[in-house]
């Protein structure tokens, strides 16, 4: 197995068609043409067992404001995944062993939303969010009900010391956490 680190701009053509596909099988489709944009635009780790892409993670660039600090740049987990004929192997945990290595060089925390995986992020030392979340829009900021499933992992904690004031993204197209 390699857990490849790469670029957005380094995926190729046929990789990224074998992350959609990757994509459409571990999320049973469930993973919109949103999901797939909101995956690119920062870190990539790949996990290739020989030419088979099997598994992916990648963190973005996003702003997000804690409680009533001022906006702040963190790391953004999307689209994990690991191929369900490879799941309950290791992969997804090393994938993301491999990505938070990359998280903790470029920023002091990183956010993430989940449905129904907050064990397997648990494992990997990553905090459910307590407090009420919301999006910045246009015309104000909104609660918007995500926080159940909001994780964030505290590389430096005096930047985040505590998980039960408000958490703030800005909206984007498709889902804004
Ligand atoms: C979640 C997912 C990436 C895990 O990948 P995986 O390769 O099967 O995970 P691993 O084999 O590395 O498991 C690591 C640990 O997490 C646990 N785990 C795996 N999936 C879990 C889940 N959904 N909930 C709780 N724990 C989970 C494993 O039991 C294992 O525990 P252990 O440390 O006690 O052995 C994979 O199940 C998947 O692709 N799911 C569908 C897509 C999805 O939900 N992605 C995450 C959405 S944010």
């Amino acid at each position: 197995m390699d857990f490849v680190v790469a670029e957005s701009d380094q995926i190729d053509a046929e990789t990224r068609v074998a992350l959609r596909d990757l994509w459409r099988r571990a999320f049973d489709g469930r993973f919109s043409d949103d999901d797939a944009d909101h995956a690119y635009g920062g870190v990539h780790v790949l996990a290739r067992d020989g030419d088979r892409l099997v598994g992916h993670a990648s963190a973005v660039p996003r702003r997000i404001r804690f409680g009533d600090q001022a906006w702040r740049g963190v790391g953004y987990v999307e689209a994990v995944a690991t191929d369900p004929d490879r799941q309950g192997e290791g992969i997804g945990r090393a994938t993301m062993q491999t990505l938070q290595a990359e998280i903790a060089e470029r920023w002091p925390a990183a956010l993430l939303s989940t449905g129904r995986a907050t064990g397997f992020y648990e494992r990997l030392g990553w905090e459910r969010w307590r407090g009420v979340s919301y999006t910045q829009t246009a015309t104000g900021a909104f609660p918007d009900g995500e926080h159940g499933g909001l994780m964030v992992l505290r590389l430096e904690p005096s930047v985040v010391p505590d998980l039960s004031v408000t958490v703030t993204c800005e909206d984007r197209p498709g889902d804004a956490w």
